[in-house]
């Protein structure tokens, strides 16, 4: 077993910068990351678009982006925490800057805004198209100058500890004690005991397949979250980002970055209309709900498996200039920006609820903070304006570190038994896991995508609870590895998606239900 003092689950933008902030301010303390991949892996290291953010004091105002939050989030917001966040935004982001990290400036030094769906002015502070690179590279760097930080890359982290691990203990409130770890190069499993635990441990897109997300985005922190009994909200509302990279697989695809859109490009059907502006007048700057649900549509009406994103009436050099990524990673998959149009269709990009938390990142279990993406604060209500993720996660990091500072936690005295694993088996082929993967994320498009109906719903319902018993059974009975670890937990976002769809009787924001459609 391992102590710590503060126990961060995730080595994103939430958890490297909780990392920092409690170890420049607590030295003699140990703050210990465990992240289940390298530790620079995460949804974060492909943030393309940037952080909104209002720097641009004459053109722009807090109100301003506050009033975008409050209409992209469609009544759904609370109106307390869209204020904090957009207030302590620049803030947070002169830290980072101060920590290092670059972003785009103009020949005065000022910073270079860009502009993004719902948003009423040019506010998206970046780095060229490969924001979160940058934002991940410098955390890590401060992260490496500080002594008390200990990162444990490949490290799983399977469970909760509550007080379910203790049935002699008989208290009516649960308090989290740390989370048992799976080293994924030895396969060991061994508890990490901590004084308190924030889980940062991003989202769930790989739940859909299809999905702009890494491999690690498995909605982890929330199934262990929704194990040990804390509250989980909104997770109906999954933003699907209109402009993923379409190459004919179901899997991870490369993201097209709204700021291209941004930039001017626009979307055209297989026959050349910008069929957006029939959906909406705001075209291909609508928010990601509208714009997606008009290609389903197109899609749909066409027959095609695809739609397109146009650069070619765009200023080649300037395109570059500010998209070297995409362009770069255009060609190599043989389009030429100036020439060709991009294949494009919806993907899962984001998780709009979560773990809820309150205004200083606290769930509803002791000792238990949760930021960023994996969490539900209110920010995002029933759809995230573009480029206001990496903020919350850097507020949030922020708010946890500040409540923490204050009203430090008690070392725990419970003494937490090894994990068990007798009587397990080894499973005998990896097959088993990865087909029951597929199955799920092949669930979870067909019946509860960006265009659901309650009769998809109920199938999928059902359909899951096979799924669970198989994933449970394979569970219990065999020595764990990530794939199946991985799985329970997407087994049970799913669950927790659906059961949250079918209680939703409306269609708002990011949620859209056939049902209601009025
Ligand atoms: P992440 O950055 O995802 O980090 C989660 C960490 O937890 C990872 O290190 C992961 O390995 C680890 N982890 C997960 N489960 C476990 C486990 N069981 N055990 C141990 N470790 C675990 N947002 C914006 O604001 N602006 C943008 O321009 C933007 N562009 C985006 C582009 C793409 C392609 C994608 C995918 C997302 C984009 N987003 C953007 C969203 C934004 O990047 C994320 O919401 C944000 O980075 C989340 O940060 P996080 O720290 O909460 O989680
Ligand atoms: C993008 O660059 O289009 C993604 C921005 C975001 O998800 O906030």
């Amino acid at each position: 077993m391992m102590e710590t003092n503060f126990l961060i689950i995730g080595s994103g933008a939430a958890g490297l910068t909780l990392a920092v902030k409690l170890a420049e301010k607590f030295p003699k303390k140990k703050i210990t990351v465990v992240t289940k991949a390298h530790q620079s892996e995460s949804n974060t290291k492909y943030a393309q678009g940037g952080v909104a953010a209002v720097f641009d004091l004459k053109e722009d105002s807090f109100q301003k982006h506050i009033e975008d939050t409050l209409i992209a989030g469609d009544g759904l917001c609370d109106k307390k925490v869209v204020e904090m966040v957009i207030k302590e935004g620049p803030l947070r982001l002169r830290e980072l800057m101060s920590w290092g990290a670059n972003f785009d400036t103009n020949a005065d030094g000022e910073l270079t805004l860009g502009k993004e769906g719902g948003h009423s002015k040019f506010r998206v502070i970046h780095h060229k198209d490969t924001t979160g690179n940058e934002i991940e590279r410098a955390l890590l760097a401060r992260t490496d100058q500080l002594q008390n930080i200990t990162i444990l890359p490949h490290h799983f982290a399977i469970d909760l500890i509550t007080e379910h691990h203790f049935p002699e203990l008989k208290t009516e409130e649960i308090s989290c004690y740390g989370t048992y770890v799976l080293d994924q190069i030895s396969g060991s499993i061994f508890a990490i005991k901590a004084d308190c635990t924030t889980l940062a441990s991003g989202g769930m897109g790989q739940v859909y397949g299809h999905t702009t997300n890494p491999a690690v985005a498995t909605g982890d922190g929330i199934a262990m979250a929704y194990r040990a009994k804390a509250r989980i909200e909104n997770m109906e509302f999954i933003q699907f980002h209109p402009t993923a990279f379409y190459d004919g697989k179901n899997q991870s695809s490369f993201l097209i970055s709204e700021a291209v859109r941004g930039f001017g490009a626009f979307l055209r059907n297989k026959k050349g209309e910008r069929f957006v502006l029939d959906y909406d007048a705001r075209g291909e700057l609508a928010s990601r709900d509208i714009v997606s649900r008009a290609i389903d549509s197109e899609m749909k009406k066409s027959g095609e498996e695809c739609v397109f994103l146009d650069c070619t009436h765009l200023e080649i050099q300037e395109l570059k200039i500010h998209f070297p990524n995409i362009y770069e990673t255009c060609l190599k998959n043989n389009i030429d920006l100036e020439e060709d149009w991009i294949p494009v269709v919806p993907a899962s990009h984001y998780l709009c609820g979560g773990v809820v938390v309150d205004i200083d990142g606290k769930t509803s279990l002791k000792n238990l903070f949760a930021c960023g993406e994996c969490s539900h604060t209110g920010l995002h209500g029933a759809n995230r304006l573009a480029s206001n993720s990496l903020l919350e996660a850097l507020v949030y990091a922020d708010r946890i570190f500040k409540y923490i500072s204050k009203n430090l936690p008690l070392r725990t005295t419970i003494s937490i038994a090894e994990w068990n694993e007798s009587g397990v088996e080894m499973l005998k082929s990896s097959e088993i896991l990865q087909q029951k993967t597929v199955e799920l994320q092949q669930l979870m498009r067909r019946f509860a995508g960006v265009v659901r109906n309650n009769k998809d719903l109920k199938e999928a319902s059902i359909r899951l609870e096979g799924l669970y018993a198989e994933t449970e059974d394979l569970y219990q009975k065999h020595k764990l590895n990530t794939s199946l670890c991985q799985l329970r937990n997407m087994v049970n976002v799913a669950h927790l998606i659906i059961q949250q769809s079918l209680v939703r009787k409306e269609n708002r924001g990011g949620y859209f239900n056939e049902d209601y459609n009025q």
